[in-house]
């Protein structure tokens, strides 16, 4: 049992942390396919136009965020993908430098723990979610423990409770027609809207113009994989990155413009309530882009019922002192000093053991359980090819 309460416990010093670096990355094409190694998806960044001159029926009716609902290719919900896209890139970094000559111990990409960003934005949250709610497999393999979603209780309880959140966040709209899968639609509608398939030097005329009737599908990703550290854990996590400022440095050392983007309503009328909705959306934005190394967020605020209005550009690491200013509603240093110990506790208990643990923090619980769901081997939270790669 790990307590995530009371705060005062992670209040003291500063816990250290390592930047993000990216040391890999692989996209997902239209299909879900992997494109493991590959930057083929990634997105350039290049802000919608307000009052475009080529739009010449007034840009309201081409800047609202459901244009092409109708359309838009979902993801395919009822496949569990584990960690499957994460591992099969590694397994192809791994291969390529073995096929070189180098020798395995140098080859081997390895870190304390494995997972996708958003298991650790969940952890990293936990302490300031009243909706908070996951189970997560984690096993240990050759001395890393890989941490996944239990899809079965994501299904269930976390599509419910996220539903439940966007509803309560969301302003209730006259419009009878806006459904939370509208609602959804609109932040990858606006993706679509403010990034380009190729830098811009490189995309047409036609094709900056046409954004808005680009089809929106959100098979297509690109992912980036970083090694990062909290406290006293290594991490290799991967998460998907919306899009680039510029483009990628070609010098490796330099950090990498990325760019967050993320839609929210325009606040009609500041009051404590609506400072304290949005800090709690901050929480989730820093702690998504802070992981994995983001510095740059651009927020577009929209109407009640979907029309574009505005955007701001903010900076990830000014976010924390933005809110310590503000109501503050949370605090990152406790966010990541609990996250520090919580690993901590993870690698004591998991390290060296056999078999599939459950970590489950039970919604407005203040502990974190752990239990074992299988006694032998790994499960199928690690990918059969990858496992049977490392064991070659
Ligand atoms: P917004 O966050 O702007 O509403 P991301 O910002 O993480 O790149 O995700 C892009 C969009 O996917 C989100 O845009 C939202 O529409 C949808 N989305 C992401 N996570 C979600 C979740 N847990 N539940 C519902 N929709 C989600
Ligand atoms: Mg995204
Ligand atoms: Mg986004």
């Amino acid at each position: 049992m790990f307590s995530i309460h009371p705060l005062s416990r992670f209040e003291s010093g500063q816990t250290a942390i390592r930047r993000p670096k990216q040391i890999l990355e692989f996209c997902f094409d239209g299909d879900h396919k992997l494109l493991p190694l590959s930057d083929e998806c990634l997105r350039y960044y290049y802000p919608p136009v307000f009052d475009a001159p080529w739009v010449s029926q007034g840009t309201r009716s081409r800047m609202n965020l459901s244009t092409g609902f109708d359309n838009w290719i979902k993801a395919d919900e009822s496949i569990d993908w584990h960690l499957d896209g994460l591992l099969q890139t590694i397994q192809a970094h791994e291969e390529a430098l073995l096929a070189q000559g180098k020798p395995v111990n140098e080859v081997r990409v390895n870190a304390d723990v494995v997972a996708w960003r958003g298991i650790l934005t969940k952890i990293m949250t936990a302490q300031y979610d009243f909706f908070a709610d996951f189970e997560l497999n984690a096993t240990c393999f050759q001395d890393t423990i890989y941490l996944e979603l239990n899809h079965t209780h994501k299904d269930v309880v976390e599509q419910q409770s996220n539903n439940r959140q966007r509803q309560a966040r969301a302003k209730p709209a006259s419009d009878h027609s806006i459904t939370p899968e509208m609602m959804q639609y609109w932040g990858y509608k606006f993706e679509a809207l403010s990034t380009l398939p190729r830098p811009w030097g490189e995309c047409s005329r036609e094709e900056i113009e046409s954004r808005d009737r680009e089809i929106v599908n959100i098979n297509t990703q690109y992912c980036s994989v970083v090694r990062t550290g909290i406290g006293n854990t290594s991490l290799i996590l991967a998460g998907e990155v919306d899009c680039v400022l510029g483009s990628k440095p070609s010098d490796p050392t330099l950090p990498i413009p990325w760019v967050e983007l993320k839609t929210s309503a325009t606040q009609m009328h500041q009051n404590p309530n609506s400072v304290r909705k949005w800090e709690n959306k901050l929480l989730r934005i820093w702690t998504q882009s802070f992981l994995i190394g983001v510095p740059k967020v651009v927020v577009g605020f929209r109407s009640p019922t979907g029309d574009l209005e505005s955007l701001q550009e903010l900076d990830t690491q000014k976010i924390p002192g933005q809110v310590s200013r503000g109501q503050k509603s949370w605090d990152g240093n406790v966010c990541i000093s609990m996250t520090a110990s919580f690993l901590e506790w993870l690698k004591e208990s998991l390290l060296g053991k056999d078999g599939v643990w459950r970590v489950k923090l039970a919604r407005n619980a203040k502990q974190i359980e752990l239990f074992q769901i299988e006694e032998t081997g790994t499960g199928r939270v690690i990918e059969p090819g990858f496992k049977a790669h490392r064991e070659r």
